[in-house]
């Protein structure tokens, strides 16, 4: 492996968060905002009354995602992310209240500023493309 593959390598967005601890830190902030924050309520109401499970499963999910540990992959297989949102009704106002909750988190969270701007554009890419009616 070249120097330049192993440095890429070792500075995977899993690791620059600070790994499983900073994964974790950033899932509970970002449903922490969801259960408090009125201006996304109806994204709160989308969701199951405990947000424990989904908590658990993004989790899982941003830890493969960001190149760390694939765990959800693991125990639930291809992620098939946007057939898993089927069910529910996403257009821009919906996108754009998970991307509200994900934004402050990430603010708080990621001192390194280019880390957390990347992250707010991968963040919304995904989000975008989970839209599934129109406005
Ligand atoms: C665009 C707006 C989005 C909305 C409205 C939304 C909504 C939801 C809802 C209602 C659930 C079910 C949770 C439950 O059972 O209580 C869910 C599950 C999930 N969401 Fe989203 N989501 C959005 C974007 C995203 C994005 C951007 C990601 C990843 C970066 C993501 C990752 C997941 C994962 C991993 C699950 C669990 C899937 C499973 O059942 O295994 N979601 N989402």
């Amino acid at each position: 492996m070249s120097e330049a593959d192993s440095d890429l390598q070792q500075n995977t967005p899993y690791k620059r968060l600070g790994g499983d601890a900073g994964v974790r830190r950033l899932v509970d902030r970002f449903y922490d905002l969801m259960d408090e924050d009125p201006a996304v309520r109806p994204l709160r109401e989308m969701h199951a009354k405990s947000l424990r499970g989904s908590r658990e499963k993004l989790y899982k999910f941003l830890s493969g995602w960001l190149g760390g540990p694939d765990l959800y992959i693991q125990q639930y297989g291809h992620p098939r992310l946007r057939a898993r949102h089927l069910p529910f009704s996403i257009g821009a106002e919906e996108r754009d209240q998970w991307m509200r909750c994900m934004n402050r988190a990430l603010q708080e969270q990621v001192d390194d500023v280019l880390l957390c701007e990347q992250l707010k554009g991968s963040f919304y890419q995904v989000a975008d493309f989970m839209r599934n009616k129109e406005d």
